[in-house]
């Protein structure tokens, strides 16, 4: 076979090796009896999957005692609460004692989802009495997470941090699909946000737009930073019909095209690899 074709395989089997798991959360979670109805959703859900394609991640678990009523809620609307408690960036105790001016506004995988509008995708973190507050970066959204303990953490790959409670983000939790919401909010006059008695039913209203451009405000490094997991299988698909196609060429034309063709090809595969 022309020699050529070494370093495209190598290129492929680079791209391969880049979407291997750098952890499996399930299994590290499974060693933690607090968290097993958290571990539990998360599975449920298909989030588990999606947060070991991810390298560099931050989940905020929340502990059997106060897992509430998210075990009752559809799996799509668990899923969307679910995915405001994992941080597409690493955060340790460490982490967050460095952070400038106490305060930080963290992104969350339900940024990336394309369905949250306005802050609903971010958190914002805060130093208050000794500890941290996690809460929706949502205007006048509650936030009262408090951060109770490091679970574990594996630099810089996963940190996991326990918080007190589940993190509740205004506008999230409606199983209605954004279009059959309704959107009444035209001429309604501002009032003062929905106190936490039932959150559910009452937010349920407020319609949740696809935003368009929501990450124009999103902290620059934290919204770049991770690589989105349909992205790699994008680049894999590619990588896998590149081979393909090549193999086809090969045994079609003469050598000096093939040369041609494999440059041409690794080329394209080092662009897509930047
Ligand atoms: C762990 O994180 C580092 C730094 O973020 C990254 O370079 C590395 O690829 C990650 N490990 C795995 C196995 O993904
Ligand atoms: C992750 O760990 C769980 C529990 O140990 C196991 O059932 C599952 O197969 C593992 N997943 C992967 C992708 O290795
Ligand atoms: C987080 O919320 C607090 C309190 O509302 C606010 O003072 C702080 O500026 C916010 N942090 C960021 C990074 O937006």
């Amino acid at each position: 076979m022309n020699r050529s074709i070494i370093p495209l395989l190598c290129s492929f089997l680079f791209l391969s090796a880049s979407s291997a798991s750098a952890f499996n959360v399930t299994k590290i979670l499974s060693q933690y009896p607090d968290y097993t109805n958290f571990n539990d959703l998360i599975s449920k859900t298909g989030l588990a999957s999606e947060i070991n394609a991810k390298s560099t991640i931050t989940l905020l678990a929340i502990p059997n005692g106060a897992i509430g009523d998210l075990t009752s809620k559809p799996n799509d609307v668990v899923k969307k609460i679910l995915t405001t408690h994992v941080v597409l960036d690493y955060y340790d105790t460490m982490k967050l004692q460095k952070l400038k001016d106490k305060t930080s506004k963290l992104t969350t995988m339900f940024q990336e989802s394309g369905k949250a509008s306005n802050d609903q995708g971010f958190l914002n973190v805060t130093a208050k009495d000794n500890t941290f507050v996690f809460g929706s970066a949502v205007k006048d959204a509650q936030r009262d997470s408090r951060l109770e303990k490091s679970v574990m953490n594996q630099p810089y790959n996963i940190s996991i941090l326990g918080i007190s409670q589940p993190i509740v983000t205004p506008g999230i939790d409606s199983p209605l699909s954004p279009s059959s919401a309704p959107s009444p909010k035209a001429n309604t006059p501002k009032s003062s946000p929905p106190k936490a008695e039932s959150p559910a039913e009452e937010e349920a209203e407020a319609p949740t737009k696809d935003a368009d451009s929501p990450s124009a405000d999103s902290p620059a490094a934290d919204a770049q930073a991770p690589s989105s997991s349909s992205a790699d299988k994008l680049k894999i698909s590619f990588g896998f019909f590149v081979v393909l196609a090549s193999m086809v060429v090969i045994f079609k034309k003469d050598i000096k095209t093939n040369i041609m063709i494999f440059q041409n090809i690794e080329r394209r595969i080092c662009l897509l690899l930047k």
